[in-house]
């Protein structure tokens, strides 16, 4: 049989929270570069509408929308534009997600001679639970609205994004890890829970990425690497970053039912060797 990858998603809606972001960016590019009406969620109105306008000039159809993942209200306005503008949602990409400075200790382990600016015992818990809210519940919600177009259409599928921080916590980010760790965790959950209804529910758990939500602890302000940056470098079999176009495949294959129709509940690593090594 022939068949090409991604042929599927011609005339689907696909929703993507963080869709204007680093590796977002991407998927909304790749998804419309294949017919897809591509709806483009994040907080910055005027970078989601930009990013949708762009995509709209190059012929695609897009459009941009403010909305918060965390706001349930907003996410049931947004999904009521959606419905009025497209008539449905095929795919969802939960994309949104981060790190905050404030939600990150100073120091890799605890020294008890020096508990850093931001030790463990004093990491701020509105910011921690800003940011475990904005990765788990930010993905949460957007399921709960968008996957209630999915019943009973057997090409829909959900995406999350997890990440190697989900395996084995990376040190420092106590929250963004546990929140990925849960990623993982309800990815299987949810593709258990709607199996039966074919709405398939996969995760792809990229490696290190050059985006903005981590540019504060990789690079410095110069924009030379930071220690954390050579550490991860060292640990990543492949010895560079990934590309963004690397998750294309993965991608492609994961929404496209003729090629993993039977593929639900697993979480890829796109990493470049790092959650295979073991530093040794
Ligand atoms: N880069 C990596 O190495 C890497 C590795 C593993 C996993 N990931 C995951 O990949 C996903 C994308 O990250 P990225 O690296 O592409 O980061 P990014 O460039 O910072 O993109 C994140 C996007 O999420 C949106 N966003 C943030 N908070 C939001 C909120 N409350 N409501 C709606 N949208 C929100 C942002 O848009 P606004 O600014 O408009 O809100 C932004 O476009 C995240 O889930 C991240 O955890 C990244």
């Amino acid at each position: 049989m022939h068949m090409t990858i991604g042929t599927n998603l011609k005339d689907k809606v696909v929703v993507i929270t963080g869709g204007a972001g680093g590796l977002g960016s991407s998927f909304s590019r790749i998804v419309a570069s294949f017919g897809a009406k591509v709806v483009i969620i994040g907080r910055n109105e005027k970078k989601a509408q930009a990013f949708a306008e762009s995509l709209v000039d190059q012929g695609h159809e897009a459009m941009g929308l403010s909305v918060d993942v965390t706001d349930k209200d907003a996410l049931v306005r947004a999904h009521d534009i959606v419905l009025s503008t497209y008539g449905k949602t095929d795919i969802l990409i939960n994309c949104a997600g981060g790190n905050h400075p404030k939600a990150t200790t100073t120091d890799e382990t605890f020294d008890p001679g020096h508990d850093g600016t931001r030790g463990f015992f004093d990491l701020d818990q509105d910011a921690f639970n800003d940011v475990f809210k904005l990765n788990f519940t930010g993905t949460l919600l957007p399921t709960q609205v968008f996957a209630k177009d999915m019943i009973g259409n057997p090409e829909a599928s959900i995406l999350n994004i997890s990440s190697m921080s989900a395996y084995a916590p990376l040190t420092k980010i106590p929250a963004y890890s546990a929140a990925k760790a849960a990623i993982n965790n309800f990815t299987q959950w949810l593709a258990v829970h709607f199996a039966k209804e074919n709405i398939r529910v996969n995760a792809i758990a990229p490696g290190f990425f050059l985006t903005e939500q981590n540019a504060s602890l990789l690079k410095h302000e110069n924009g030379e690497y930071t220690k954390r940056t050579e550490k991860i470098l060292s640990q990543t079999p492949m010895g560079r970053f990934g590309e963004a176009e690397e998750l294309t495949g993965t991608l492609l294959w994961l929404l496209d039912p003729r090629a993993s129709g039977f593929v639900t509940g697993i979480v890829v690593p796109v990493d470049g060797g790092f959650s295979a090594f073991s530093g040794v």
